[in-house]
C-alpha cells in the first residue's frame, strides 16, 4: 500500500519549516468505469467511495505531495510494470507541476511494484524508468546511483537537515523475493554508512520510507520479515541520537510509535493515514472505513526538532452530497492533545495518557485513527492499540497483551 513523498516547504519564517506528508494515493484509473478496486460494486461517489480506490479528482485535490503506493489495489493480471509506470508519471506531473520550486522527496510503496509486492533486490527496469520522471527531485550522482540500485536515496534541505528516504518494501512479509536474504540492495550497509557519517558530522537525520517497521496491531506481527524488521529498529536505536523524525505510510490510518532506551523515549515514529479511503474486505472481514487524509509536518529547520502535526482530511460523505471536494483540518497535535511540541518524550506523554481508555485523548486518537470515523473500541482493542504503540519487538507486544498483566507502561 504506497508511497511517500515528503514536501518540504520553506515559508519565510526564520526558524520553522513544514513539510506535507502525503502518502498511499492509490489512484484506481478504472474508477470511472469498471472500478477493478472495489470490493464491490456499488453507486460509487463522484468523490471518493470506502469500497474502492481513489479516483482522479480525489488526488488532483490533494495537490500537494507525496508519493507511496500509487498503484491501486487490483489484481496483478489487470495491471502490468508500464499501467504502474503511467500511474507514476501522472502523479509525478501533477505534483511537479503543483509544487514547482518546491522539494520533492518520494519513495515507492509496496502497490507500485510489478507484480505487486516483489521488489527484487537488485536495479530493475521499474526504478529506471520511476528514475527518469523523478530526476528532478532526486538530483546528484551518488543519488541516481543508490536508487537505480535500491530505489533508496539521501538529499539534504537547504538548512542542512538529512532526509533518507528508505525503499522498506524490500523488507516487506509479502516480499517473496527479498526473504531469507540478509541485507537486500545493500540498503542497511548504507543506511549505516549514513547515519554514521551524520553523526560525525553533527548533522540531523529525518527518515522516510513506506512500510513501517512496526507491529501491525491487528494482526499482531511485524509488517516486515522478522530478521528485517529486527535489524532495522536496532539501527533505529543505535542512531537514535541523530534521527530526528520518522515519517511512514501503508497502515492507511493515523498511527505512532515510540522507541524507548532503558525506559527513556529517544525516538518516535509517524505514520500517516492515506489519500484512499479503500477499506480491506474479504468474506468474513469488513475492514473500518475511513476518510482521506494528508499532513503538515512541522519542524525547526535548522534542528530538525519535530515541532507539531496538522492533520487535515476530506470529509467523503459530505464532500460527495455537495458535489465538491470538502478539505477541512481535523486536529493540531500541539493544541488538541496540550502537547509542546511532537518530539519522543512529548509523544511518550501523550501515550502514558492514551493508556486510559476512557481518556479524552484516547477518545479522539480512536476517532482520528481512522481519519474522524468513529468506531466501537472495546478494552481488547484498547489494549492492542496502546500495545503496538510502544512494542515493536512482537514478544514484549504479547506480554503487554496478556489480560493478567494489562496495558503494561514502559517508562
Ligand atoms: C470521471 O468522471 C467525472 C464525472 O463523473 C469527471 O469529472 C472526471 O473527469 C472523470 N475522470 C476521468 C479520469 O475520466
Ligand atoms: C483477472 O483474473 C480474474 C479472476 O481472478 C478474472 O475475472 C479477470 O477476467 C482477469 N482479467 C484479465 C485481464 O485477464
Ligand atoms: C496521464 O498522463 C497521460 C500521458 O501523459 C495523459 O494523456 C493523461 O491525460 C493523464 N491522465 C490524467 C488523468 O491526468
Ligand atoms: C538501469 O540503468 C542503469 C544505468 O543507466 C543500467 O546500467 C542498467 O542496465 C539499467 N537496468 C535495467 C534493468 O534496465
Ligand atoms: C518538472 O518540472 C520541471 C520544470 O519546473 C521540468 O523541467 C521537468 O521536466 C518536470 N518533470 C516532470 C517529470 O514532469
Ligand atoms: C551501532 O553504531 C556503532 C557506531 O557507529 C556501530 O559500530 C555498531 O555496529 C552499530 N550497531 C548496530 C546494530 O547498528
Ligand atoms: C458537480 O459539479 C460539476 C461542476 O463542478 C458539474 O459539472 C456536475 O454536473 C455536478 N454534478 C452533479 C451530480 O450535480
Ligand atoms: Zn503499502
Ligand atoms: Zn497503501
Amino acid at each position: 500500500m504506497i508511497r511517500h513523498i515528503v514536501i518540504t516547504w520553506n515559508f519565510t519564517v526564520i526558524i520553522e519549516g513544514w513539510f506535507w506528508h502525503v502518502t498511499d494515493f492509490h489512484w484506481d484509473t478504472t474508477y470511472n468505469s469498471t472500478g477493478l478496486s472495489c470490493n464491490r460494486q456499488t453507486n460509487r461517489g463522484e468523490y471518493g467511495d470506502p469500497l474502492c480506490d481513489s479516483p482522479w479528482i480525489l488526488i488532483q485535490s490533494t495537490s500537494i505531495y507525496y508519493f507511496r503506493d500509487s498503484v491501486a489495489h487490483i489484481k496483478n493480471n489487470e495491471t502490468s510494470l508500464e499501467k504502474n509506470d503511467f500511474i507514476l508519471g501522472n502523479i509525478t506531473e501533477l505534483l511537479n507541476s503543483s509544487f514547482p520550486s518546491s522539494p520533492l522527496y518520494a519513495t515507492y510503496g509496496n502497490h507500485d511494484y510489478y507484480p505487486s509486492n516483489m521488489y527484487p533486490p537488485y536495479g530493475n527496469e521499474l526504478y529506471n524508468k520511476t528514475f527518469e520522471q523523478w530526476r528532478h527531485w532526486i538530483v546528484g550522482a551518488e543519488q541516481e546511483k543508490t536508487f537505480r540500485r535500491g530505489a533508496y536515496y539521501t538529499l539534504k534541505t537547504a538548512h542542512g537537515i538529512r532526509i533518507v528516504a528508505l525503499n522498506t518494501n524490500l523488507y516487506y512479509k509479502s516480499d517473496k523475493v527479498t526473504e531469507g536474504l540478509t541485507d537486500p540492495a545493500h540498503q542497511f550497509s548504507w543506511l549505516e554508512g549514513v547515519l554514521s557519517s551524520s553523526r560525525k558530522l553533527q548533522e540531523k537525520v529525518i527518515i522516510t520510507g513506506h512500510v513501517p517497521p512496526a507491529i501491525a496491531e491487528e494482526g499482531g506481527q511485524p509488517w516486515m520479515h522478522m530478521n528485517f524488521h529486527n535489524e532495522l529498529n536496532n539501527i533505529i536505536l543505535n542512531f537514535s541520537d541523530v534521527i530526528v523524525g520518522m515519517h511512514f505510510g501503508h497502515q492507511h490510518i493515523d498511527d505512532l510509535k515510540v522507541y524507548y532506551k532503558q525506559d527513556v523515549p529517544v525516538a518516535a515514529l509517524f505514520s500517516a493515514p492515506s489519500v484512499t479511503p479503500w477499506r480491506y474486505i474479504t468474506s468474513t472481514y469488513d475492514g473500518p472505513a475511513r476518510n482521506p487524509g494528508i499532513r503538515l509536518v512541522k519542524y525547526d529547520r535548522q534542528t530538525g526538532k519535530h515541532l507539531d502535526i496538522i492533520q487535515y482530511y476530506l470529509d467523503l460523505q459530505s464532500s460527495n452530497a455537495n458535489n465538491k471536494t470538502i478539505w477541512q483540518k481535523l486536529y493540531q497535535m500541539t493544541s488538541d492533545y496540550h502537547l509542546a511540541d511532537v518530539t519522543p518524550s512529548s509523544i511518550h506523554a501523550l501515550v502514558q495518557r492514551l493508556k486510559n481508555a476512557g481518556s479524552n485523548e484516547f477518545r479522539s486518537f480512536n476517532k482520528w485513527r481512522f481519519v474522524n470515523i468513529d468506531r466501537q473500541c472495546n478494552s481488547d482493542c484498547h489494549t492492542r492499540v496502546w500495545c503496538s504503540l510502544i512494542h515493536y519487538q512482537q514478544n514484549e507486544f504479547e506480554k503487554c497483551m496478556k489480560p493478567s498483566h494489562g496495558p503494561s507502561a514502559v517508562g
